[in-house]
């Protein structure tokens, strides 16, 4: 027990806190109320980049969460915690006391726990670590709320939140509802880190070839609407549309509309005109490309005809598919720049990303600059460390999902050919208990 003198002497003591606080609980408050028994709370809020460093975004921003923080009762104080580790706030506070619930000892963040220990022990510091509340976690918490959805507003606005908090944000193709959902869900631990897709890609090229349709615009936008709303349906990560070229600029200020209604974050534009073509075709195809003043009107408009500050309008330049080369595509970049983009997806289908880090090499002294995009589907040698260290800031993984169920669909329908029977293809099936569970509302 703490008697009246301890806790006076207590009062001149510091008791450091770390906590991301996005979903608030009854484990958050003990701890709390188990650290002020030792002295004045102060809490190390985890930033959106922190927390994005080793798992997903919070749902709240900083602002939220700290407000929220700052006004549980028993906290004192409420600074910054930048990185996942704790030892640059230690070194700066030298707090007497760390309080941290004991489940940290075993599992992934037992190395920071060690790092914890080890800093406190210089100034004679100590941890203190209260049982850990069972029955409820955040992370519980997490996947119900992913089970209650999200709304258009908060969705819309999480793109330019991860672009804030991670240095590279990783994005998957969907084509329908269950795709979407492998997106969303898919997560894999390696070593201290858990990964996650950040945002969902509507490509033109699956959303065509899954409705047996080439991708050259004949699936129209309507359509397309229906397949967003399908993977809306289902999923609470942000969304970027390939809308084409856009179409006309008088279509494209309503397409920029319905999309922001719909809770997407961003629209990415190609700067091509005439028959849409994809851009992987073999050769240089008979694509044109747009003039850098009407692409950029078109760009220009779609920016004036959003409601939000949140929504994005991408420009995708073509000039190295199409044969025009990099000083074209720099030219072009800070011409779009210039008309309001909000980010430039430079695109390539060489095997190799040679076009792409001269790209990026020239653009990374541009001033303005915004975000850059690749979409490494021909130079799929290259990864997400070489991509972000030559300064890509969006990865967008444009197709595997459609390319990989296609060929094992076809597996399927060929062994139920050659054997008159389901029974061969059953060990490449889901089992029918899983895919009833698999569907949110499902048995
Ligand atoms: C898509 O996924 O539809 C794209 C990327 O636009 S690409 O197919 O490479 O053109
Ligand atoms: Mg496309």
């Amino acid at each position: 027990m703490i008697t009246n003198s301890k806790k006076k002497r207590n009062a001149t003591k510091t008791v450091y806190v770390a906590m991301s606080a996005d979903l608030i609980h009854p484990g958050h408050l003990n701890i709390i109320r188990e650290a002020q028994k030792y002295g004045r709370v102060v809490i190390g809020l985890l930033t959106d980049s922190a927390i994005a460093s080793y798992k997903r975004l919070p749902y709240m921003s900083m602002e939220q969460r700290r407000q929220i923080v700052e006004n549980i009762k028993g906290v004192s104080r409420v600074v910054l915690q930048e990185t996942l580790d704790y030892v640059p706030n230690l070194l700066r506070l030298r707090p007497d006391f760390v309080v941290h619930g004991d489940d940290w000892r075993t599992g992934v963040q037992h190395e920071i726990r060690d790092r914890v220990i080890r800093t406190l022990k210089e100034w004679g510091g100590q941890l203190i670590e209260p049982q850990y509340t069972m029955g409820i976690s955040s992370t519980q918490l997490n996947s119900s709320l992913k089970e209650i959805g999200t709304t258009p507003g908060t969705r819309l606005k999480m793109l330019r939140r991860l672009l804030a908090a991670k240095d590279l944000v990783r994005v998957l193709e969907a084509y329908n509802g269950l795709a979407g959902l492998i997106v969303e869900k898919t997560r894999v631990t390696v070593g201290s880190e858990t990964r996650e897709f950040d945002a969902i890609w509507l490509s033109s090229l699956t959303d065509s070839t899954a409705k047996g349709r080439p991708d050259n615009g004949s699936v129209d936008f309507t359509s397309r609407i229906l397949t967003l709303n399908n993977i809306l349906e289902i999923t609470t990560k942000p969304i970027i549309f390939d809308g084409d070229s856009g179409g006309l600029t008088e279509h494209f200020v309503f397409m920029v509309k319905t999309l922001e209604r719909m809770g997407i974050s961003a629209v990415i534009i190609e700067d091509k005109v005439g028959l849409k073509e994809n851009s992987l075709v073999e050769g240089l195809g008979s694509q044109q490309q747009d003039s850098i003043s009407e692409f950029s009107k078109k760009i220009h408009s779609g920016k004036k005809a959003q409601f939000t500050d949140d929504f994005m309008v991408i420009a995708r330049i073509e000039s190295l598919i199409l044969g025009a080369g990099l000083d074209d595509a720099l030219r072009r970049a800070e011409a779009y720049i210039a008309a309001g983009a909000d980010a430039i997806m430079i695109h390539s289908k060489k095997k190799n990303a040679d076009d792409i880090m001269n790209f990026s090499r020239e653009y990374s002294s541009f001033n303005p600059r915004v975000p850059l995009v690749a979409v490494p589907s021909t130079y799929s040698q290259t990864n997400e460390k070489e991509l972000a260290a030559s300064g890509v800031r969006i990865v967008i993984y444009a197709n595997q999902l459609l390319r990989s169920a296609y060929p094992s669909m076809v597996r399927t329908a060929e062994s139920i050919l050659r054997n008159q029977r389901a029974f061969e293809c059953e060990k490449n099936c889901t089992p029918i208990k899983e895919i009833l569970q698999l569907i949110p509302g499902g048995q």
